[in-house]
């Protein structure tokens, strides 16, 4: 695997591997990779002849008070798991690399990324949107995988790949990739590891609340009630505080309060021990 962190130089690396006739994959990341992002690029190398996984702290989505410094950085444990997955390329550019001096261009979608997460960080999705657009004109992959832990920045990227014609020349192909768990059902992310042990033990509560809330749910399609004790579980197990517990259209992540009959996902963000976490499942109609 070939690291590279500029962007001439990954110019030529992909036009190589493009030339040798390869379908290329992108991973999207920020690092600390664990095994959500490894499944990711599994899925990637099932679909694709070769992997370009990017690691970037993206600063521009992290709002002032945010985590962008604490952000766990490890470069060379992550280089080395990519390459025992097989990824063919790495890009791993500096801040500079990737906005230089002069920087003024910003991609802001609209409607899918207000609410939810779009509300408690704003500015938030404007630099996703930025920073992928730069990454599929950068790759210009042919197919790019994101997890559906981030639900919401899934339905933001394939809003923007859909309004800004990012589907040809490049053939973008936009995948969700399921979330992937630990044993006790909370969903890997990156910021768990900034949980102590007792409050790693309780955020447990948030994916078993989120089940129950969902049977509720689909035995008598009313969300109100069933929402109402998903947080009232997430507060008793010690969860600060719940962003957000919201049934939604899972297309338009318009929040409802019964089931419609076209599919629905159960959102929710929710803080523990100071760390926001997020998670979303399907509901069925
Ligand atoms: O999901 C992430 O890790 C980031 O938001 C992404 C898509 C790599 C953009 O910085």
């Amino acid at each position: 695997m070939q690291t590279v962190h500029t962007l001439d130089v990954l110019r030529t690396s992909v036009t190589k591997l493009r030339s040798s006739g390869a379908r290329i994959g992108l991973v999207p990341t920020m690092g600390a990779l664990h095994e959500g992002h490894l499944t990711l690029v599994r899925k990637a190398l099932e679909n694709c002849d070769a992997v370009v996984a990017s690691i970037f702290v993206n600063p521009t989505q992290f709002g002032p008070n945010e985590d962008l410094d604490a952000y766990p950085r490890q470069l060379a444990e992550d280089a080395a798991m990519l390459e025992a997955e097989g990824c063919a390329l790495l890009w791993a550019p500096e801040a500079r690399e990737m906005y230089p001096d002069g920087f003024v261009t910003n991609v802001s979608v609209s409607e899918v990324s207000e609410g939810l997460c779009g509300a408690s960080r704003p500015g938030h999705f404007d630099g996703v949107a930025t920073v992928v657009n730069k990454l599929f004109n950068q790759v210009l992959p042919d197919m790019a995988f994101f997890g559906e832990k981030d639900f919401q920045q899934l339905a933001v990227i394939r809003a923007m790949a859909r309004d800004l014609d990012l589907t040809l020349p490049h053939a973008h192909s936009i995948i969700g990739v399921p979330t992937v768990r630990e044993a006790d059902g909370l969903a890997m992310s990156s910021r768990n590891r900034y949980l102590s042990a007792a409050d790693r033990a309780a955020a447990a509560t948030l994916p078993k609340a989120m089940k129950q809330a969902i049977a509720e749910i689909e035995a008598c399609s009313d969300a109100v009630p069933a929402l109402a004790s998903l947080e009232k579980a997430l507060l008793e197990a010690g969860f600060e505080s719940v962003d957000y517990a919201v049934l939604a259209d899972a297309t338009s992540l318009r929040a409802i309060d019964r089931l419609t009959g076209s599919s629905a996902r159960l959102l929710v963000a929710a803080r523990i021990g100071g760390t926001r976490l997020i998670d979303n499942m399907a509901v069925s109609a």
